[in-house]
């Protein structure tokens, strides 16, 4: 099977892309594939949930970025805890990013290119992403193929999907003519009542996205909360929280159920050849 390069995008923070990604690329691990999570998120909130404590770490996503000859994927990648689960680990330098590289050669593909050698050694290179529409998300449209919409089950929510397709337009046209969103994801779904709903009716009636839309929704879950807090480090007299994916946190809750569902749904497109 080809790699499948996935970025889970929204502009809207608290929407459960990084609970989103890491849940799916545990389970994807889980299941024998072999996955490369990438943290595009200057906020480290991937790294953190797969437990790598960012303070520990000597080298991440923002100098492989800034320094490519330097620092090729294979320095900067660490392995997780869990078997066939990868990192590229990112930093709070990574906030720099979209400055250091304004003026630089490249700077929006520096992504794809660091990404480039990794392809043939994974399944699926699975992107978070962070909340804003800057020039570190930009290299991740550029790297990946495949988009996946992160959106909460909740009426603000809705608001920003007409951007988002927007610049995921301007980013097709313009550099990577070969991107396609192939799914949608429903998340933090109240199932107490009825907004989510309701959304979940017009995403499903909605021309831009229907095509698109899991039919698993991730229900809102306080357990997907508290597995961001499994393990608590100090470091220098600072405590560190790192989490554990759902799937080995509580394998019983309905979160891991809900993103087993996902998973299910991610492989059969495999099946289906998209
Ligand atoms: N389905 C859910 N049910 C309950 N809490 C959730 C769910 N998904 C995410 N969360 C929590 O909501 C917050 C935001 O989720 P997160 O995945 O970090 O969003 P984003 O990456 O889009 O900013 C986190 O505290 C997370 O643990
Ligand atoms: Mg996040």
């Amino acid at each position: 099977m080809a790699c499948r390069i996935i970025a889970f995008v929204n502009q809207k923070g608290g929407c459960g892309k990084t609970a989103t990604t890491v849940s799916v690329g545990s389970i994807l691990a889980e299941r024998g594939k072999k996955v490369l999570l990438v943290d595009g998120d200057p906020q480290q909130h991937t790294t953190l949930s797969v437990g790598v404590n960012p303070y520990r770490i000597e080298h991440s996503l923002y100098e492989a970025m800034l320094d490519p000859r330097q620092f090729g994927y294979e320095k900067v990648r660490v392995k997780t805890a869990y078997e066939n689960l990868d990192l590229l680990p990112a930093t709070d330098n990574l906030y720099a990013v979209d400055l250091d590289l304004a003026s630089a050669m490249n700077r929006d593909g520096r992504m794809e290119r660091l990404l480039k050698p990794a392809i043939r050694h994974y399944d699926y290179i699975l992107i978070d992403s962070p909340p804003a529409l800057s020039l570190l998300t930009i290299n991740i449209l550029n790297a990946a193929k495949e988009i996946f919409i992160v959106l909460q089950a909740h009426p603000h929510s809705y608001l920003g999907l007409e951007m988002l397709l927007q610049t995921v337009e301007q980013v097709k046209e313009n550099i990577n003519p070969k991107l396609r969103i192939t799914g949608l994801v429903l998340t933090i779904f109240d199932t107490g009542t009825n907004v989510s709903k309701r959304i979940q009716e017009k995403v499903q009636l909605d021309d831009r996205v229907s095509e698109f839309l899991f039919q698993t929704v991730i229900r809102k879950n306080i357990t997907l909360a508290n597995s961001t807090m499994a393990l608590e480090e100090e470091y220098e007299g600072v405590p560190v929280f790192l989490g554990k994916p759902i799937n080995h946190y509580d394998r019983h809750s309905n979160s891991s159920k809900d993103y087993h569902k996902l998973v299910d749904e991610i492989i059969q497109m495999e099946l289906d050849g998209s």
